[in-house]
């Protein structure tokens, strides 16, 4: 069962904001501060202008962290990697349908190998894209944010996308959590969970304060 809940809000910190040289510590320091993923930003400097880390990093930190890993693949083409992620350790891998022609092909796969499903839009992706392959998720991702970097300021445009997903989610027969990722912080959080998000997607908001653990408190005081 996916560790999400409609009452319970699920906060992921994204270690792209996170101290490179000091990775572990960085993990272990979120994940004792009540962190309930871990966010994995993979970018390949194709599908975003930037580039970040691959598999090896997961497989790297895996034995130090007992959290989910959610891998946010930000890569075309994505289907030769998850498999990779998956042995590195992802236990749920999202993918982009703007990255390749057979998303729902993608998500199979994620599947098959036992794992969590997660589909992610970018900003000016319609929900439309992803009516067929809402069977096969068990995470969708709303972009607030142009992905390929942290510390960007949220887009209050994707406020209605979230509400529109939430009604789309809420028709289905199984619960899939409501993912939103890019400029979360205290400032944005109680409107981003009015909409209907459940799961936060916070790279700066944790990583770019002192106290992580009063960050993630922020993040769920926020939503209270
Ligand atoms: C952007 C990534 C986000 C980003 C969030 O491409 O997908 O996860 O790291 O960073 P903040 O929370 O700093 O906006
Ligand atoms: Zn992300």
């Amino acid at each position: 069962m996916l560790a999400t809940a409609r009452h319970r809000v699920i906060v992921a910190p994204s270690l792209l904001a996170a101290d490179f040289g000091r990775l572990r510590e960085e993990t272990e320091a979120v994940a004792a501060a009540g962190a309930d993923w871990l966010h994995f930003d993979i970018m390949d400097g194709h599908f975003v202008p930037n580039i970040s880390f691959g598999p090896q990093v997961l497989a790297a930190l895996r034995p130090h962290c007992q959290l989910p890993f959610d891998a946010h693949l930000m890569i075309t083409p994505t289907d030769p990697y998850i498999r990779a992620f998956a042995e590195a350790g992802a236990d749920h891998i999202t993918i982009h349908p703007e990255a390749g022609p057979h998303p729902h092909r993608s998500l199979q796969l994620i599947r098959s190998l036992g794992k969590k499903a997660g589909v992610a839009l970018n900003p000016g992706t319609p929900i439309e894209s992803i009516a067929w392959l809402l069977e096969l998720a068990d995470i969708v991702l709303v972009m607030s944010v142009n992905p390929g970097f942290g510390g960007q300021r949220f887009l209050p445009s994707q406020l209605k996308k979230i509400a529109a997903l939430r009604g789309a989610i809420d028709a289905q027969t199984r619960p899939i959590a409501l993912a939103v990722d890019g400029g979360i912080g205290p400032e944005t959080v109680g409107d981003v969970l009015a909409a209907g998000a459940d799961t936060l997607i916070a790279g700066t908001a944790v990583f770019g304060a002192p106290d992580r653990a009063g960050a993630i408190a922020a993040l769920r005081g926020a939503a209270a």
